[in-house]
């Protein structure tokens, strides 16, 4: 028989040194950086005091290079489940103390453990990396480890929200499992991903580029697009993490959660008579509008940093979650290029994922020319907008406050591409051409007083909704004032909505 305090005692210490981790001394270099340990992290991440650990004694089973003496109760990884504002979330975060958050084949099985159980019980994910890569020791083993994460991701795809927070290096295919969840957030300055890192590529490309430059936070949120939200601290990102969640549904299946914000669903902003400048070459800030009609003014916006032409994010109308996806005519006119395709069109399929009703705001003059969009595929990425409206079957409401032209006009959500209900302001002008690019193709030969008063004809026969409502491709012609409750009126409307695509395996978007 074995004395209860004895028993409580070694169960104490073994805890005790399992959450240790790689020891004291690396747990004060982890602090010295600036940087949380991973228990930390998910301290901060989840409601207080509701962390359940799994797998807590897990040891690696590898002996190569010395590593049978490296044995830690653990591993690299600390994996479980808790609550984000009383609902279920399963979190994994890689702990840098104990061999550089290296993947064993152990740390891999702990993580495909979480990932089955997400998938299984419909509850979001989020993996916090911190990670030197593949553990180099465990050769190959360590590879299939992460093949078998990658396998995960691509299966919950769409069936749960899954959330990379990288606070830390992230380097190699290690990068591939964030580049399959719906949203990677990173820390400015201290987290870093590349496929391959800076001494590589000087000794490839002979390009001098430290880390920061190559794969920080500053350059994925911006210029890649891979990372949708960057942190001032680790702090900051984790609460991020949570206010993204208070706008998701735990799983496909599952209503967005209701948020009782109180804010009164018919109120109208006068001043929004006055947002669109008379000038139709004048800008103004979309964010504005968007503020203005959503609840409290509070929008949640998603990749801020890239593409900046279109504006995609969440916010609350009536208590429930949207998806806006808005021109913003005061970033490059609001012009559709590859880049802000690439955004739209990923945004709009997550939304779709999560029956999330999405409500374009458009004033767009068009898809930008040239040789290098041309040369890029604009062709290619422009379709996925198309592709990604028409397959999503959820409540789709669009407002046109300015210009709607040609080609950008169809693919934002027009009527004929299967939008629910198409308003416009008496401000909006629909037509295949701005009056200037019309009339220099039609009337190139036409010069002073001609051409005013062809350019004026032009004008007055399409810079207006009024032919389009006519033809019932917009439904109703609002007030600025009343966008608010045109929109909800809309979206309530919509809510039964219950269309499916034709049953297939999958589409074929162009990717
Ligand atoms: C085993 C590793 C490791 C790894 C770091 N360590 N990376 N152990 N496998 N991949 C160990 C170090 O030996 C060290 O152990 C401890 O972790 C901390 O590492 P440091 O180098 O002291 O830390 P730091 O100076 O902060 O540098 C961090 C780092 C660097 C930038 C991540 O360690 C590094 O470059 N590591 C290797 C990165 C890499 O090339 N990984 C393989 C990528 S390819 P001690 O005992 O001294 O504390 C890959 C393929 C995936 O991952 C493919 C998927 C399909």
């Amino acid at each position: 028989m074995r004395d209860r305090k004895v028993v409580l005692d070694e169960f104490n210490e073994f805890s005790r040194i399992a959450e240790l981790g790689g020891g004291q001394d690396k747990i004060d270099k982890q602090h010295e950086q600036g940087k949380l340990t991973a228990r930390e992290r998910i301290d901060v991440l989840l409601d207080k005091g509701t962390f359940v650990e799994i797998d807590k004694f897990v040891i690696h089973n590898c002996s190569n290079f010395g590593l049978d003496k490296k044995k830690i109760s653990g591993d690299g990884i600390v994996s479980g489940y808790g609550k984000i504002d009383g609902r279920l979330v399963y979190v994994y975060a890689y702990d840098f103390t104990v061999l550089g958050g290296s993947l064993s084949r152990t740390n891999a099985n702990k993580i495909t453990k979480v990932q089955r159980l997400a998938l299984k019980m419909g509850a979001p994910i989020i993996a916090i990396n911190d990670s030197g890569g593949a553990r180099i020791q465990e050769g190959v083993s360590a590879l299939a480890g992460y093949g078998d994460i990658f396998y995960q991701n691509t299966i919950s795809s769409g069936v749960i929200p899954q959330i990379s927070v990288i606070m830390g290096p992230c380097a190699g295919g290690a990068c591939y499992s964030p580049a399959l969840t719906d949203f990677i957030f990173m820390v400015k300055e201290k987290s870093h991903m590349f496929v391959t890192g800076p001494d590589v590529v000087k000794t490839v490309t002979h390009e001098d580029i430290d880390k920061e430059g190559l794969g920080g936070a500053a350059v994925h949120a911006s210029k890649s697009g891979v990372a949708h939200f960057v942190g001032d601290t680790e702090e900051d990102t984790l609460m991020m993490v949570r206010e993204l969640l208070s706008f998701l549904p735990s799983n496909n299946f599952e209503e967005c959660p209701f948020a009782n914000t109180m804010d009164d669903p018919m109120r109208e902003d006068e001043s929004l008579n006055d947002l669109i400048p008379e000038d139709p070459s004048k800008p103004y800030d979309m964010i504005e509008l968007i503020e203005s009609i959503v609840d409290d003014g509070n929008f949640f916006e998603v990749h801020k940093h890239f593409a900046q032409n279109i504006i995609v994010g969440f916010a609350h109308m009536a208590g429930k979650t949207v998806g806006i996806v808005a021109d913003q005519p005061a970033f490059q006119a609001g012009v559709l290029d590859i880049d802000s395709s690439d955004k739209a069109a990923r945004f709009i399929r997550f939304c779709d994922c999560f029956n999330i009703p999405i409500v374009t705001l458009e004033d767009v003059p068009g898809f930008l020319p040239g040789c290098t969009q041309e040369h890029n595929g604009i062709i290619r990425h422009g379709a996925k907008i198309v592709y990604a409206y028409v397959e999503a079957t959820v409540p789709k409401v669009t407002l046109i406050t300015r210009k709607a032209y040609g080609g950008a006009y169809i693919v934002l959500a027009s009527k004929n591409i299967g939008t629910d209900v198409n308003l416009a302001y008496p401000s909006a002008e629909i037509a295949v051409l701005g009056a200037e690019g019309a009339v220099n193709i039609l009337y190139r030969k036409q010069t002073g007083e001609e051409r005013a008063q062809t350019l004026a004809e032009y004008e007055k026969t399409f810079s207006n909704p009024y032919r389009a409502a006519e033809l019932g491709y917009v439904d109703e012609i609002i007030l600025p004032a009343q966008t608010r409750q045109k929109i909800i009126q809309s979206l309530d409307m919509a809510q039964t909505k219950n269309r499916q695509n034709p049953a297939k395996k999958h589409g074929n978007i162009p990717l």
